[in-house]
């Protein structure tokens, strides 16, 4: 049975190597995940992948439902989640196409269903969140990251947008005065419901672009993509990594 789950992000709605065994439509209280969860095999180590977006990338971050994503999860056993998110680099540092393993959160989200804690409470549940990302999965990425021989920056603070329209560069100035490194719209409250269902996560980030006001001119959508192929391929070398040292 599988521990590890994969949660896909734009540039990585599925998994190239994965063996699939089968498909699994779930139903939560919480309503459908993003798609069917995919079973299978990855150098013999059993996986479950979720794109997180849909299969088709037609779910825009705002909509997507993480409740239902982290309870189908937990409800197949999985203990542990790499996620794999796009950012925008704030920090001069980050170049586009880079991997970062951010140890940080900083949430800018608002309306979106975040937390599982809300009715029927015989107490009130209070999470710790002061270390958002669970250290021992960080530590695993980064040490995979080293065995495939790819520069993974290790840590910084991911600022999350609602999104789904990119920033003005005044908002990116607000958030590196904040104390965000990387600007992307998924990172919450995926985190934070990881850590009420107790499941070990970490992200895997991505620079798909420089953030508002911090490149040449305007974000170009051709741009983005050429980086997250080149940042994807990285990520696929670390994910299988990881999978061969854990699962
Ligand atoms: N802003 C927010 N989210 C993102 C960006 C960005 O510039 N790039 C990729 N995801």
């Amino acid at each position: 049975m599988a521990t590890l789950a994969i949660i896909g992000g734009t540039g990585l709605t599925k998994l190239k190597n994965l063996q699939i065994d089968r498909r699994e439509v779930m139903h939560t209280p919480y309503g459908e995940p993003s798609g069917a969860l995919t079973f299978g095999t990855l150098c013999d180590k059993d996986v479950v992948f979720l794109a997180r977006h849909g299969y088709g990338h037609t779910i825009p971050p705002h909509m997507v439902n993480y409740r239902a994503n982290l309870w189908a999860l937990k409800e197949t056993g999985i203990e542990r989640v790499i996620a794999v998110c796009a950012v925008g680099s704030i920090r001069p540092d980050i170049r586009p196409a880079d991997v970062v393993i951010p140890d940080q959160i900083i949430d800018y989200t608002w309306s979106r269903n975040h937390t599982f804690f809300e009715t029927d409470l015989t107490s009130v549940t209070h999470i710790d969140f002061t270390e958002p990302y669970c250290s021992e999965m960080r530590e695993l990425l980064l040490q995979s990251a080293r065995n495939a021989g790819i520069d993974a920056l290790p840590g910084g603070t991911y600022g999350a947008n609602q999104g789904p329209r990119l920033e003005t560069a005044a908002e990116i100035n607000r958030m590196q005065r904040d104390g965000c490194d990387m600007v992307g719209m998924t990172g919450m409250p995926e985190a934070a419901l990881a850590r009420e269902l107790g499941l070990c996560y970490a992200v895997c980030a991505v620079s798909a672009n420089a953030a508002a006001g911090r490149g040449a001119g305007p974000i170009e959508m051709g741009d983005i993509e050429q980086n997250l192929k080149t940042g994807m391929g990285k990520v696929r070398a670390i994910l299988e990594q990881a999978i061969v040292a854990t699962a």
